[in-house]
């Protein structure tokens, strides 16, 4: 069969690479990809991005399936539309997708449903914001309510930043953010600590088959430091998801969201993604919901993952069936079995010059080594004229490694990257720290 990935990252890349192993593949296109995805033989790159023309072009082409890799094209209602032609795709309805794409909606959907997640207020009124702020002081969190690619959060530590970053998400136009109906809000929500972790689901309706875990860093320099980004890194599993918390993550955040929905007209499909807080005590908070995979998390869980990636996406895209034992509906994703590889899998994002602020684009990548069975660059922000990768945007490249243990695969994924030369590259030299600092 032939599949389309909508999107241009390194997870779009990871998803195409495993889909592409599958047996009944014919060609994976990927619609824009980018510099990986165009060089690589069993993938092909389709240079559409209006939704409609690469429905269509879809529909001609014959695709089987499709994968959709970010939150921009769910929340602009990609899934609607494949659907409302009969075709079949991976992703939530735009409706489903506003847990992710407003955090104002997801954040009153988990106290609906009583979800764990941090007490907030939101606001679009500037003063009631600033009085907010100062009644509960620092450290704490402000949230721009719209899209805005991992960069519309602000952890206050001062009250002065916080201060700041209210007059930044509400009256400039510089916050980057695309806001939902009704303009320019914020969630201001208590500060919560702990260590964090991402755990992803792949649902249709009620029924929910967990993804390894993992774990990201969000911010862009060593030890936790810096600004927060997109992702820097990220590895599979995650200890501190321990058996208990993973039982406990299922039961009290996942299994409410996919009732909740239900309940409330928008039957959850695609890939959940709960970024979890979990405090020393092993409580666990919703810090948000993401409608997708992450990124760079896909790219260290594709590499473990053993299964055909087409069987259990196709799966997930099945309706369910009724069963004579049980009033709730069997799903096909209920008898699906995950497979991992047992090593562990980490990923090192390296960024241009200037990320995540001003990034600087158009330099020359150098010297990109070849796959190996236990290393694979994931491509993202590159693009490939004969015999050149140049940088199209903030994250350039993900150095993916497996290794025995946590230190086995940073010390592959690290000299690896010895190898590789753009001009500014930067990237974190510590990725995987916290599961090092556990084991
Ligand atoms: P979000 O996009 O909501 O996940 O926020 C991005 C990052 O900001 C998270 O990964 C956390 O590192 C941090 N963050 C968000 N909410 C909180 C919170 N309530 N307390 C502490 N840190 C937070
Ligand atoms: N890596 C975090 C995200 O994809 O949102």
């Amino acid at each position: 069969m032939k599949i389309l990935v909508i999107g241009s990252g390194g997870r779009e890349h990871a998803l195409a690479w495993k889909l592409a192993q599958s047996k009944r593949v014919q060609c994976v296109y990927v619609a824009p990809g980018n510099g990986g995805t165009a060089c690589d033989a069993r993938l092909q790159n389709v240079p559409i991005t209006d939704l409609i023309a690469l429905c269509d072009w879809a529909q001609s082409e014959g695709i089987a399936l499709t994968v959709v890799g970010p939150e921009g094209p769910l929340s602009s209602g990609v899934v609607d539309l494949f659907r409302s032609r009969s075709m079949r795709i991976v992703g939530p309805s735009k409706d489903a997708a506003q847990l992710e794409s407003s955090k104002a909606f997801s954040k009153a959907f988990m106290q609906r449903h009583g979800i764990p997640t941090a007490a907030f207020e939101t606001f679009s009124d500037v003063s009631l914001a600033h009085a907010y702020v100062a009644q509960h002081g620092a450290p704490i969190v402000i949230k721009a309510d719209g899209l805005a690619a991992g960069k519309g959060v602000v952890v206050a530590m001062t009250l002065a930043h916080a201060h700041e970053a209210i007059d930044w998400m509400l009256l400039s136009d510089t916050a980057g953010v695309v806001h939902n109906k009704g303009g320019a809000r914020v969630v201001i929500e208590e500060f919560l600590e702990g260590q964090e972790a991402s755990f992803m689901v792949l649902c249709n309706g009620l029924s929910a088959l967990p993804l390894a875990t993992s774990q990201d860093h969000k911010r862009l320099l060593d030890q936790d430091q810096g600004p927060n980004t997109g992702g820097m890194g990220a590895y599979s599993p995650a200890p501190v998801v321990t058996p208990e918390i993973h039982a406990k993550v299922l039961r009290e955040i996942i299994r409410p969201t996919l009732e909740g929905m239900m309940k409330e007209g928008m039957p959850f499909t695609g890939f959940l993604y709960a970024g979890l807080m979990i405090s020393s005590s092993g409580e666990v908070k919703t810090l948000e919901f993401n409608t997708r995979l992450g990124d760079p998390e896909t790219q260290p869980i594709m590499m473990r993952l053993k299964n055909d990636w087409v069987d259990v996406l196709w799966a997930s895209t099945e309706p369910s069936v009724h069963s004579d034992a049980s009033s709730r509906a069997i799903h096909p994703l209920d008898r699906m079995d995950l497979q991992w590889d047992r090593r562990v899998a980490l990923g090192v994002v390296l960024a241009s010059h200037g990320y995540p602020q001003k990034v600087r684009t158009g330099d020359l990548i150098e010297s990109l080594p070849k796959e190996s069975e236990d290393c694979v660059v994931f491509h993202a922000g590159t693009s490939y004229a004969p015999s050149q990768w140049k940088t199209t945007g903030g994250r350039v490249l993900c150095v993916s490694a497996l290794g025995d243990t946590l230190t086995q695969a940073q010390q592959l994924a690290y000299e690896t990257i010895k190898h590789i030369q753009f001009g500014g590259m930067q990237y974190r030299s510590d990725i995987g720290w916290r599961a090092k600092r556990e084991t």
